[in-house]
């Protein structure tokens, strides 16, 4: 697929409401490990990614700023009404940026937002973004987002592994050498746990990484 081709996909699964990715409490593993980092409760946080997850909403109980970025504004749009957050939008270098409720999310392609917009957070919570991305665009994806990012930074990375050759993305299969050629160098990497899970029929696993750059 091109990349133009790559962002119809996923236009069109918010278009008619495929989106089985979609969780309607916290992630498990979020709730869980979080206090894993030492952090401060204010920290920002970026959600690449984001959909309308409703883990957003657990990190800014949690006293955290958050922006998200999200390709589709059908999904933004539900994030707030469904939450009954009232949001402007704003114009800021060129994209719609929707703004309310202490939450930030960009309208925008990740490969396109400026990198001064992403380097001001300190952690980057990743659920389902990585493996979201076609593998061909996986190292211009972390160089666009963590390359920047100073060293103390976390990342907060949920990924899927699965059998690759009994199913094809996305979501595509990540796999622990995945991670380690794609952070390894700069990053120190940790599974934290695993579980079971279901994609698209096949048993497979979630897995928790927690990152932090060197
Ligand atoms: C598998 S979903 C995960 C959504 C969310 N992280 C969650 O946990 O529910 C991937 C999301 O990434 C968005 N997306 C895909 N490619 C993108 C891109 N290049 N820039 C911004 N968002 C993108 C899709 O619209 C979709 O909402």
């Amino acid at each position: 697929m091109s990349i133009t081709t790559d962002n119809q996909f996923w236009l069109d699964k918010w278009k008619h409401n495929k989106i089985g990715f979609h969780e309607s409490e916290p992630h498990n593993l979020l709730t869980q490990f979080w206090s894993h980092l030492k952090i401060s409760n204010t920290s920002k946080v970026l959600v690449p990614l984001c959909g309308k997850s409703i883990d957003m909403l657990w990190l800014k109980r949690s006293g955290h700023e958050v922006t998200g970025v999200e390709l589709s504004g059908t999904a933004i749009s539900s994030f707030f009404e469904e939450n009954q957050i009232e949001a402007k939008i704003q114009q800021r270098d060129k994209n719609n940026c929707y703004v309310g409720g202490g939450l930030t999310i960009w309208e925008a392609d990740i490969f396109n937002l400026p990198n001064v917009e992403l380097e001001s957070h300190e952690i980057i919570y990743d659920r389902a973004a990585l493996v979201a991305i076609n593998p061909r665009q996986r190292h211009k994806y972390v160089k666009s987002l963590a390359d920047n990012m100073s060293s103390g930074s976390y990342m907060f990375l949920i990924g899927l592994e699965y059998d690759k050759s009994l199913l094809s993305g996305p979501p595509f299969s990540l796999a622990k050498d995945d991670i380690e050629l794609l952070y390894g160098g700069s990053w120190n990497i940790k599974e934290i746990e695993r579980q079971t899970t279901m994609v698209k029929d096949q048993p497979g696993f979630e897995v928790l990484y927690i990152l932090e750059k060197v």
